[in-house]
């Protein structure tokens, strides 16, 4: 049975998985992606484990999704949010080990795909995925084609401009999106943000705080944990808004981290975005959780899928 190779490596993780032709997972791996100071250790571990796993003599070809992974080039360029600086020839480096095919993509743009041809937007044309992690990414759909634009980088949503003047990103700039709606922004929100309830906060007893601990205190009920969701849901309902403008889309699907709290934070982040949106899109924009959350979705979500698709073509 012939099987492709999914990555989606990620700011903090970086999964793998062996998926065949139905879209089934036959194999998964998750490895901390900071552990690896040079990508071709990576693409060394992974290659090793394939092999051991016996699973080379079938392999038809890889899909990588990345951070500010590039489709025309193969090269991961500048991503802020990967240890790996400047440009990463990426695919290349996949496929001199492999000798197979490789394609990449925005690890964003590849869970799009994945959403589509598995997932929560099956039956839409015009959605936007958004994928929250260690930083704020999106896949554009619309009229039933991925946005890719003129040099393969649309879609760059995390880097759009909030705040005037706003929290330094990790690109450079200030006040980009993702530096306050990402795992990382939340953290930096329960830093920098002053409440009456603060002092009272569970998570203050914490050594390091994760928003994970924020999301899951803040379902418990915790005051200022609430309050950090609240603000984030708000940054990122003000911005859907905003993008309604640009796509008219059907739907915004939410993946990664902050979105596995699921209605708890959609629902939430849909009442920020109906408040601001323009009269003519108000209550024709839905908000969905993506289908694809647990570890073999994601795998699927991104590059796996993005393969299947592509030689099917
Ligand atoms: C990168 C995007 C990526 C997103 C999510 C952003 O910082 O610029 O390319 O899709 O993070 O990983
Ligand atoms: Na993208
Ligand atoms: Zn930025």
């Amino acid at each position: 049975e012939h099987v492709a190779l999914g990555i989606d490596i990620g700011g903090t993780n970086t999964a793998y998985g062996l998926v065949n032709r139905n879209g089934e997972v036959l194999f998964e791996e998750s490895v901390t992606t900071t552990d690896y100071s040079d990508p071709e250790d990576l693409v060394e571990k992974i290659y090793q484990d394939v092999k051991n796993k016996g699973f080379l003599d079938n392999l038809l070809g890889l899909g990588v999704g990345a951070p500010n992974g590039n489709a025309f080039t193969g090269n991961i360029e500048f991503a802020p949010n990967l240890k790996w600086k400047g440009v990463i020839p990426i695919a290349e480096l996949f496929e001199q080990k492999f000798h197979r095919p490789t394609l990449l993509a925005n690890d964003a743009n590849a869970a799009a795909i994945g959403e589509h041809l598995f997932g929560n937007a099956k039956d839409l044309n015009d959605f936007v995925l958004i994928t929250l992690g260690t930083g704020l990414g999106s896949g554009i759909f619309i009229n039933g084609e991925l946005i890719v634009g003129s040099q393969g980088f649309a879609g760059e949503y995390g880097h759009i401009r909030v705040v005037h003047n706003g929290r330094l990103c990790g690109c450079g700039r200030k006040g980009c999106l993702e530096t306050y709606v990402s795992s990382t922004g939340v953290v930096r929100s329960v830093e920098e943000l002053s409440s009456t309830c603060k002092a009272d906060s569970k998570l203050n007893g914490l050594s390091k705080i994760t928003a994970k601990d924020v999301f899951q205190l803040a379902v418990a009920g915790d005051q200022f944990a609430c309050e950090i969701v609240d603000y984030t849901a708000e940054m990122l309902g003000i911005a859907l808004a905003d993008f309604a403008a640009f796509s008219n889309p059907k739907a915004y699907i939410l993946f990664g981290g902050l979105a596995q709290s699921g209605p708890y934070f959609s629902e939430k982040v849909k009442k920020h975005m109906e408040e601001n949106l323009l009269q003519i899109y108000q209550g024709h924009i839905e908000i969905r959780n993506s289908a694809l959350h647990d570890m073999n979705a994601a795998v699927l979500g991104t590059a796996a899928s993005m393969f299947w698709k592509a030689i099917k073509k």
